[in-house]
């Protein structure tokens, strides 16, 4: 939720207002943007001294020197499992330590051997893995290979900065105006130090001031892309999939957390999460940058002028001069600089080594993938009773309802309105009691109450974030004046996480999940609605070096909680919104306050694909768009392409309309459950992506390309992507819409709507009629889907339900394969190996089915309903099924020979059971 502005103006006139631009910093305002992105290429003091080399097993260590300013920096090349490069820069001998964001990573990532191979005094050639590298002395310079390919370089270009800390100089009155030209520079100065000065020590922003006490502080770096025209990742942002141009034409992409009230589409500003990671990708290749650094950063991007490719040692490929790049220039405010080469070589191959440095998501509870019914707020405890019986009343399947803000006594989180909600363990149990849970909202900042415990607690342990000054900071958030929890200190984050133990948090149950909103945080009355830099963090940090990983030290200590609660047993669920590197490690995300517009709608699929392959893999958009009210065919379209995301929750605004489906005609309410439903169906799918990509950081929801990653078609598609590997899906997201074009990927490769299997041919596009009740998705053929087909109030009480078998046979129409996990559906247990993972194969006229992983410790009662066969041309005279328990029996089936389906019923094996069912022609 958001910030309140004049919100009732704009629900009754129904304007649509975008966001205010002034309320936010552009690169013109921001002095270290200026200095940064102001750089000429090709001038750039920073050398390696070779005669420094110390090489050990897994790394290099060397220094470098700024030739301009005499001052020396520590640089770190080393070799990372899975063939990745880790360099670090860092001062040799800073006046004041600078800030590492590493625990944003899934621990300290291993290091394996690296070997010098060569070196002369104008550099080295190092390899590792099957990749080598090329580290040129002066200027600095660092070549990437992946294997023999070179990928990627590190300041070709010259623009490394990286500002030392330095102790002020007595200021001359007038430089302290922070617009002064750059060129100001005292005459009596020695040239050596010349540096662009321009708005290093303080600034000020509307009627802010950043005091700015340790100086400039900024690092700087270029890298090229060789080879790539497409660059993707670096959320969040409100913008296409394939990032754009920003050099030259717009300010470069900014990422620093922030609450924008109203965001808007199409442009580079920064938003609620930020993850400094990018993938390049094209047709032979895909390599991933991550740069680790947790203050405010902007990333330029432009497409390469063909001469700054250093063509004498590119493998070029197909004898191809025009070798296509991208160049993008990346800094931030503060820390060092840390940056992670990811060499692929293919799309799915940087999703494991982004996976094996941030982490991926733990198995989401079975319940948390389902259905989630929220508003700003469900008032008090009728309101929930009644919202929760109307969707059995309407048979409506769902599974969470959530509660806002307005659920506390006065924004004190952990607490509730005593008379709204008198009876909250009840409230939990009656909801509960039909498999469903509930979620609570608790925020980051703390009501600075004299009689609200966590508040005195937090004051008398000092648990604060400080102001410049060293007293608390006080910002103005939800409850008014409010002091924020220092997560940065460990021992706040173990204090907060007790918090959620059961006998501390009244009310609540072990069926009570949470919600971390306004974590950027949000601070009403500061600077661009977020905290001022110069607060002060345990570790005497300052906000500006940590700014953007506030929200993600939150969510680990909120996780934590959650873990705690029931001594490590139940897997956690909670919804945060700022977010940052290994934010996945937490929980799910969503894309914050959108609108109910279609564009809104629109930019669902590329903001949601860039936060998938970043790694931020459980994200969604508040279905329906959180302010002003969806027309009935926006509602519907909305529902129908939330069921596909991979979080999806209904959320609206405190002053729009109610929204819940039975308050629309019969025909929308229908549409609604209808969407609701397939999403039901499809559960069992996708929680089996979703523990793949606990194992192996593949995204559930991803772009056509990390399938078909030769396929250049796909390389900037907005509006399709794909479910796993075998769904593919084009939501309708265009108002009035008789049809959508929708194109189908893969040489060979054939495609079935799933609605009425109509067969479609790789590489060639399609126009698909659509009526209100289309949802184009499309089953790849050479696949095995499992489904649910009956309908229950929740997904926990489908545990036990029968399968379907969707076999959507390839090209040849005699070979499918597909994989279904299943496990308690809420505990860890399944990391003692009570699971079960089968693997499903058709080979020309037999399915069968095998264990691919896990132990015979989980066994379940669910059975095989029904298998639908797609594409298979000729009719069999028989279908029989032979398992251990019956032998062979004949079952029952249909075919359709206009669309080649075979519907096999009733095989009832046990899903887990060895069988096998074969085609007798
Ligand atoms: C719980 O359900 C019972 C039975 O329907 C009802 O009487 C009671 O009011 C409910 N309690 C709350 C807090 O909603």
């Amino acid at each position: 939720m958001k910030m309140l502005l004049l919100l009732s103006v704009l629900t009754t006139l129904s304007l649509v207002v975008g966001v205010d631009r002034g309320n936010f910093k552009s690169c013109d305002q921001s002095g270290f943007c200026r200095r940064n992105r102001n750089m000429q290429p090709g001038e750039s003091p920073y050398y390696l001294l070779m005669n420094n080399l110390k090489v050990s097993p897994t790394k290099i260590e060397s220094r470098l020197a700024n030739a301009k300013t005499g001052v020396l920096y520590t640089l770190e090349i080393s070799a990372l499992m899975d063939g990745m490069l880790r360099m670090k820069i860092n001062e040799a001998t800073p006046i004041r330590q600078r800030f590492e964001a590493t625990e944003a990573l899934n621990g300290e990532p291993k290091e394996t051997s690296l070997k010098l191979v060569s070196q002369n005094s104008e550099g080295m050639t190092i390899e590792f893995g099957k990749n080598k590298a090329i580290i040129h002395a002066n200027p600095f310079r660092l070549d990437v290979y992946s294997g023999d390919q070179h990928v990627i370089s590190a300041n070709t270009r010259g623009l490394m900065k990286f500002e030392h800390y330095r102790t002020k100089e007595q200021p001359k009155p007038e430089n302290q105006e922070q617009e002064g030209p750059a060129n100001q520079v005292e005459e009596e100065k020695p040239a050596a130090e010349v540096e662009d000065m321009d708005g290093a020590w303080e600034e000020h922003f509307k009627s802010h001031a950043d005091s700015k006490p340790f100086g400039p502080s900024s690092v700087g770096m270029d890298f090229s892309f060789v080879g790539f025209k497409h660059v993707y990742g670096i959320p969040e942002h409100a913008d296409a999939f394939s990032l754009k141009q920003t050099k030259g034409s717009t300010d470069p992409y900014r990422l620093y957390n922030l609450d924008v009230f109203q965001f808007e589409v199409n442009n580079p500003m920064a938003l609620y999460g930020s993850v400094p990671f990018m993938v390049a990708h094209s047709d032979i290749k895909t390599v991933g940058l991550l740069w680790l650094n947790a203050a405010e950063t902007w990333i330029d991007i432009e497409p390469a002028t063909q001469q700054s490719v250093v063509s004498s040692i590119v493998d070029f490929v197909k004898g191809s001069t025009q070798l296509p790049q991208t160049d993008t220039h990346w800094f931030s405010e503060s820390g060092i600089i840390d940056v992670f080469f990811l060499p692929g070589p293919g799309p799915k191959d940087v999703m494991k080594q982004n996976a094996i440095l941030s982490g991926t998501t733990p198995l989401p509870p079975y319940f948390s993938i389902a259905y989630h019914q929220c508003r700003w707020n469900y008032n008090d405890q009728e309101d929930v009773r009644n919202v929760d019986a109307n969707f059995d009343e309407h048979d409506i399947p769902y599974d969470v309802i959530w509660l806002d803000i307005e659920h506390t006594d006065g924004k004190k989180y952990f607490t509730w309105d005593n008379h709204k909600f008198p009876n909250p363990e009840e409230m939990i149990n009656n909801v509960t009691a039909k498999g469903r849970k509930m979620v609570t909202i608790i925020d980051p900042h703390i009501k600075r109450d004299s009689g609200y415990h966590i508040h005195s607690e937090a004051t008398s342990k000092g648990y604060y974030v400080k102001n410049k000054d060293g007293h608390d900071y006080d910002g103005w958030c939800w409850p008014g004046s409010s002091g924020y929890l220092d997560f940065v200190n460990p021992e706040v984050r173990d204090w907060w996480a007790s918090k959620f133990g059961l006998d501390h948090y009244k009310g609540s149950t072990l069926q009570l999940f949470t919600w971390n909103d306004m974590n950027e945080p949000s601070v009403f009355n500061g600077p661009e609605v977020t905290m001022h830099k110069d607060a002060k963090h345990y570790g005497s940090w300052e906000h500006r070096d940590l700014h953007n990983m506030y929200g993600i030290l939150m969510t680990m200590s909120t996780y934590k909680g959650h873990l705690q609660r029931s001594n490590g047993h139940l897997r956690s669920f909670l919804l945060s919104r700022a977010f940052f590197v290994g934010s996945q490690r937490y929980g799910a995300v969503w894309t914050g306050d959108n609108t109910a517009d279609w564009d809104h709608l629109r930019i669902t699929v590329p903001m949601l694909l860039s936060m998938s392959i970043s790694g931020i893999t459980f994200c969604g958009a508040d279905v329906g768009g959180f302010f002003m009210n969806p027309d009935a065919e926006l509602l519907v379209r909305w529902y129908q392409a939330g069921a596909f995301q991979p979080f999806f929750r209904a959320h609206s605004h405190l002053e729009t309309k109610r929204r819940e489906p039975w308050l629309f005609d019969a025909e929308t309410k229908q549409l609604i459950r209808a969407a609701i439903q397939k999403r039901y169906s499809l559960l069992p799918y996708w929680y089996t992506l979703f523990m793949e990509n606990e194992q192996n950081g593949m995204p559930p929801m991803r772009p056509l390309w990390m399938e078909f990653p030769s396929d250049q078609t796909t390389f900037d598609m907005d509006d399709e992507y794909m479910i796993g590997s075998s769904l593919l899906v084009h939501p309708v997201m265009e108002s009035k819409a008789t049809n959508v074009e929708v194109y189908f990927p893969g040489e060979n490769q054939v495609w079935y709507d799933v609605d009425n299997y109509q067969k479609f041919n790789g590489l060639e596009s399609s126009t698909i009629p659509v009526t209100m009740s289309k949802i184009p998705v499309f089953q790849r053929g050479g696949t095995i889907i499992a489904k649910r087909e009956r309908m229950r109030r929740s997904s926990s009480l489908s545990h036990d339900d029968p399968y379907t078998l969707i076999v959507a046979l390839d090209k040849t129409g005699q070979f499918a394969n597909g994989n279904l996990y299943i496990d308690d559906g809420h505990t860890f247990q399944y990391k003692q190996g009570e699971y079960i993972y089968q693997g499903f194969s058709f080979k020309k006229d037999t399915l069968t089915n095998h264990a691919l992983q896990g132990s015979e410790k989980f066994e379940t009662k669910a059975w095989l309903e029904k298998v639908i066969i797609i594409g298979i041309s000729t009719e069999p005279k028989t279908v029989q099924v032979e398992s251990h328990d019956f032998g062979k029996k004949n079952l029952l089936f249909t075919y359709k020979s206009s669309t080649q389906l075979l519907i096999i019923r009733k095989p009832a094996v046990n899903i887990e059971a060895e069988w096998s069912i074969k085609l007798l022609f």
